[in-house]
């Protein structure tokens, strides 16, 4: 069984989604423990409901950032985590991190990167009134939303939509394609070749890489 941590900042719906898949069977894992950098995060409530620990850790509680991601990587190690879930959030995860876990933080964005990359992917399609949009979980690397991307969902963009009309159709995708990837992650069907990830099988069956959307629980 996989043991994850999960990292967010907010309303924390794409770590119910995983939760959801967690405890419907679809994914064979566990939540170690949330960690989030606002103490009024509602990610904070649903990790109360559903008896998975919590951390608040407040940035501005440590000397620097690198003592910052020191102190999250210690609590990970120490609770097991194989697998860093950053979902929804709103930081640039610093070096001492993602060296402790290289090529094991997951990260979902609201947008087809290498396009619209940062904050407020959604808004940044919809102002630009793209025709396409969609979402896209990727390594986290040190840029900017620039780690290999291991898998992405499309949606339908109107002219008239705006961040919130987008947002929502983007979210919905988030919800499916981010368990997805933890499955395919904990049954070992992820590799890299340098920056490429490799999904074994999705030569001969399309929908590997692709997920089968509606087996997942949103
Ligand atoms: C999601 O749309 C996620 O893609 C985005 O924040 C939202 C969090 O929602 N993340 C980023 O923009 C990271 N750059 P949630 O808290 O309900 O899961």
């Amino acid at each position: 069984m996989l043991t994850l941590g999960v990292l967010a900042s907010g309303s924390g719906s794409n770590f119910q989604s995983i939760v959801n898949n967690i405890e419907s069977g679809y994914l064979n894992a566990r939540v170690a423990v949330l960690i989030s950098d606002k103490p009024d995060a509602y990610a904070i409530e649903r990790a109360k409901k559903h008896n998975i620990e919590h951390l608040v850790l407040n940035p501005k509680d440590f000397p620097d950032k690198d003592a910052y991601y020191s102190h999250i990587a210690k609590e990970l190690k120490r609770r097991g985590v194989e697998l860093v879930i950053l979902a929804g959030f709103m930081r640039v995860v610093g070096k001492a991190l993602i060296d402790e876990y290289r090529n094991r933080i997951m990260n979902i964005h609201p947008a087809l990167l290498p396009s619209f990359p940062g904050l407020h992917g959604q808004k940044q399609a919809a102002d630009y009134s793209v025709k396409i949009s969609g979402c896209t979980v990727h390594f986290v690397d040190e840029g900017m939303d620039t780690g290999p991307i291991i898998i992405q969902a499309a949606v339908p963009a109107y002219h008239d939509d705006t961040e919130e009309t987008l947002g929502k159709r983007i979210l919905k995708q988030e919800h499916k394609i981010f368990p997805y990837a933890i499955k395919l992650y904990s049954e070992g069907k992820i590799t890299l070749e340098s920056r490429k990830v490799v999904i074994s099988g999705d030569r001969e069956d399309f929908a590997v890489a692709n997920p089968p959307i509606d087996e997942l629980k949103t």
